[in-house]
């Protein structure tokens, strides 16, 4: 049975529009019949890396900081499939995200190797090889704002081993995920959600998401010309700010 660890960097948690795409996701992986858990990285003490290379000079794999990164390293030795799931924050991951991503640098060893013409680390545990899915949201609808966090998590995978030990099984990048706000319009998303669900179990399954659900994936949540999308989206901000302040302009 294959073991699915989640991460939800989102400071909302279970609250939140990224939570909309994991949910659905994960239920597919469980119905193909893995298991599943998610860590709200809001609710864990995990704290900044310090650089001092302990990890790797003193104690090799041995973390200088006492917190909860040391249940989630043995949490992630026990799982095959990781899933990070992050708003986009300034064209990246989150900052809950990016200090779990920092204290993951003990899973690759200091030494350098060349991979693929390019430099990487070699992995701290050879045994292990794990599959990732990265999954986003952001406020701006169109695809090429996730054009950053693409390429990190690329060459993120790429450090541990020169892509052996962590291959990326696919992407959910979704622009305008603050539409997941509005309760009345989640049914017209239901096909986004049902291929949530089918790229859970195409992990499981085949190990990666097959072209046709990718590409449905990828598909824009409204169709619509941008300038459309932009009224409509600062018509919903003004309406919900006036809801927040009490007046009615
Ligand atoms: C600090 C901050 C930075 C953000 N940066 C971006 C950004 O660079 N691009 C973007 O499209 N949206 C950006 N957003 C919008 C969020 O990605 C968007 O609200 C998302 O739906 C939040 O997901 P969540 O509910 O799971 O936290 C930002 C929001 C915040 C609070």
């Amino acid at each position: 049975m294959k073991n699915v660890l989640a991460f939800n960097g989102s400071p909302r948690g279970k609250n939140g529009n990224t939570e909309k795409i994991l949910k659905p996701f994960l239920e597919g992986a469980t119905q193909a019949g893995a298991t599943a858990e998610t860590l709200y990285l809001k609710d864990l003490n995990i704290h900044e890396c310090l650089g001092c290379y302990t990890c790797h000079m003193k104690t090799p794999g041995i973390c200088a900081i006492k917190d909860d990164m040391e249940i989630v390293l043995k949490k992630m030795l026990a799982s095959d499939i990781l899933v990070f799931a992050t708003p986009l924050y300034v064209f990246t991951v989150s900052a809950l995200l990016k200090t779990l991503m920092d204290r993951m640098m003990i899973l690759g060893d200091m030494k350098i190797i060349i991979a693929n013409g390019r430099t990487a680390h070699p992995p701290r545990f050879p045994e292990k090889k794990w599959q990732w899915v990265l999954i986003s949201n952001a406020g701006f609808p169109e695809r090429e704002h996730f054009g950053a966090l693409e390429d990190t998590f690329a060459r993120f995978a790429h450090a541990f081993g020169g892509g052996t030990h962590a291959t990326l099984s696919g992407s959910i990048l979704k622009g305008m995920g603050e539409i997941f706000r509005v309760k009345a319009l989640l049914p017209g998303f239901q096909w986004f959600f049902d291929a949530c669900t089918q790229a859970g179990k195409e992990t499981i399954l085949d190990g990666k998401f097959s072209p046709a659900t990718q590409e449905i994936l990828d598909r824009p949540l409204l169709d619509l010309p941008l300038q459309d999308l932009v009224n409509m989206t600062n018509q919903y901000i003004d309406k919900a700010a006036q809801i927040i302040r009490g007046s009615k302009q």
